[in-house]
């Protein structure tokens, strides 16, 4: 049995050199646990071949940029650490965090030009993320808090600092026996979930949150290019809570999340269906292409 994150076997690729799992450890004053620096990608491998690994390190850099923090390294580089840690793992199925941060140094204050940004990278493996949702259907609360607008916070980043909101809506979920709890953003519309992305169908066709609030998440790019290849209607649109009525199935996507059926959203229910079957087991060969 796996003991606590800190305190495993194995080795943690960090700032270019691959360190025993236990020593991999920054200082208290690192300016990304005062300030939130830090921008990181969660990604799967299977059979050996990390799933989109390059769009995932493309956007780890893009997470950088749009936070002001130009990471030091190239797609490339970030591909040879990736691929370093899995072996040196011996790891062929597992998940992937890579983590960029603002590290230790001459600054302490808010701005921090003058610390190093640094990298990690770690794997191991992990199961379904939701547990036995993937054949009953999860069961999702209603966030309290909003997604924020772009205008308060580079939205399109996969950024530490737009998990807070999500812990704390992941833990007033799991109070109510819920795995999750899905976001409705600052204007009131259907957003996603606290690590997934949503989709809905009605009448055969499929509707989704328009990505201008939202993580336009990798895996949520591959389904709808699923649902398109299958001449199956995508309706990429502004989504009222109140049309959670009329909808029949759901599901949620990610590189964690894979494609999880959606039981209840609070008082809402959605089938198992057919479509959304068809889709996590479409998706389940397609990373394993
Ligand atoms: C808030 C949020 N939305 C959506 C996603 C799905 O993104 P992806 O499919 O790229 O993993 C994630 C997971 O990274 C996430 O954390």
């Amino acid at each position: 049995m796996a003991g606590g994150y800190d305190d495993r076997d194995g080795v943690i690729w960090m700032d270019g050199k691959l360190v025993d799992w236990r020593d991999a450890n920054v200082h208290i004053l690192t300016h990304a646990l005062h300030y939130a620096s830090s921008v990181f990608e969660g990604e799967r491998c299977y059979d050996g071949k990390v799933f989109k690994s390059r769009q995932h390190s493309e956007r780890l850099l893009k997470s950088g940029e749009l936070m002001d923090m130009a990471i030091p390294y190239t797609v490339d580089e970030i591909e040879a650490a990736k691929r370093a840690t899995l072996d040196a793992n011996k790891l062929t199925n597992a998940y992937l965090r890579v983590v960029a941060f603002r590290g230790a140094g001459e600054d302490m204050g808010v701005a921090a030009s003058r610390n190093p940004i640094r990298m990690a990278v770690t794997a191991w493996e992990w199961g379904n993320y939701y547990g036995d949702a993937k054949m009953k259907g999860a069961k999702l609360d209603i966030a309290k808090w909003k997604r924020p607008s772009p205008e308060t916070i580079p939205v399109a980043a996969k950024a530490a600092g737009l998990y807070m909101i999500c812990t704390m809506s992941k833990h007033a979920a799991e109070a109510k026996g819920c795995s999750d709890a899905m976001f409705l953003d600052y204007r009131g519309y259907v957003a996603e979930a606290t690590g997934a992305n949503i989709f809905f169908v009605k009448d055969g066709e499929v509707h989704t949150p328009l990505a201008d609030a939202i993580l336009n998440g990798l895996t949520r790019q591959t389904v709808i290019g699923m649902l398109k290849d299958r001449q199956i209607k995508v309706h990429e649109r502004h989504i009222m809570p109140e049309e959670l009525e009329g909808f029949e199935q759901c599901w949620l996507t990610g590189s964690a999340a894979e494609v999880t059926p959606v039981g209840s959203i609070g008082d809402y229910n959605f089938e198992v269906g057919a479509l959304v079957r068809d889709i996590a087991e479409g998706y389940e060969k397609l990373v394993r292409a």
